[in-house]
């Protein structure tokens, strides 16, 4: 049986409250559209997606493939920019910065989860996290042996991708994306090459960030790791549906 815990914001108050004051928005998107134009005509991504996300916040992103959800968490990962409307992110409109001060931006706000792991495959576990260390500032040896103490890595920090398991390598991910201490995180499918039992950690490791007062942004195709969000962002054919602010939080499956 799931347990419904009531969830209040990290600003006081419920997080209804929060989402309607544009002030608490750490994501905020007015009239958003993602067009790519390609050798069979222009592809509407996105379409007028107009919604915000308030700081501490957990927001599932949900829909079919296709739907739109890669590239609407590229946008807001400030790895894409908008064909019109405006993007916000903590209250900075990300057109209004260079490509260099946006690398810097996104190096400060925003971590990275995805499906895929995207490690260095002939970089150990430690060093891939200090490679990122390395991008935003310097590295940092102990701090990065910690962060892989943290989800659970302490005795696999040398091991390279090729010889930790699946869950292993989305736990360095994991590591690697706290590093820097964003604000933000994005997980695109965070579970989705993952067995039951590394689903739940990675679950745990989401929902302590969470409770830490990380704002997630999450894509996945599976119910239960939407059903431990606050809120779904559901997606179709570029459209964005969003389901009301404020209900019950529940707690994984055993
Ligand atoms: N670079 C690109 N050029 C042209 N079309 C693109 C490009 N990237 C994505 N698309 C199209 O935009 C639409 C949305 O793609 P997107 O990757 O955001 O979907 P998704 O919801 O993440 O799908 P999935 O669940 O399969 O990952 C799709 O129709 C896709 O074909
Ligand atoms: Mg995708």
């Amino acid at each position: 049986m799931n347990e419904a815990k009531v969830q209040t914001g990290p600003l006081g108050g419920s997080l209804s409250e929060q989402t309607t004051r544009p002030d608490c928005a750490v994501i905020a998107l007015s009239h958003v559209t993602r067009e790519y134009s390609g050798h069979a005509g222009v592809v509407r991504a996105l379409a007028d997606a107009s919604f915000s996300i308030v700081a501490g916040e957990w927001v599932a992103i949900t829909g079919p493939s296709g739907s739109g959800k890669s590239t609407l968490v590229n946008l807001i990962g400030c790895l894409d920019r908008p064909t019109a409307g405006e993007l916000k992110i903590d209250n900075v409109d990300v057109a209004s910065m260079s490509a260099t001060e946006l690398d810097r931006f996104r190096a400060d706000k925003i971590g990275f989860i995805f499906q895929q792991f995207h490690l260095i495959p002939y970089l150990s576990a430690v060093e891939n996290v200090m490679l990122a260390q390395y991008f935003h500032s310097m590295t940092d040896e102990a701090e990065a042996r910690a962060a892989l103490d943290k989800v659970g890595l302490g005795s696999r920090i040398s091991h390279l991708p090729s010889e930790l398991s699946g869950g292993e390598q989305q736990r360095v991910c994991i590591a690697r994306a706290l590093i820097n201490h964003p604000p933000i995180l994005l997980a695109d499918e965070p579970t989705g090459n993952l067995d039951a039992a590394n689903q739940t950690i990675v679950a745990e490791l989401l929902q302590d960030l969470h409770r830490n007062g990380h704002t997630i942004v999450m894509v996945t195709h599976d119910p239960e790791m939407a059903g431990l969000a606050q809120r779904k962002i559901a997606l179709s054919h570029g459209k964005v549906f969003c389901h009301p602010v404020g209900g019950p939080m529940v707690t994984l499956r055993r």
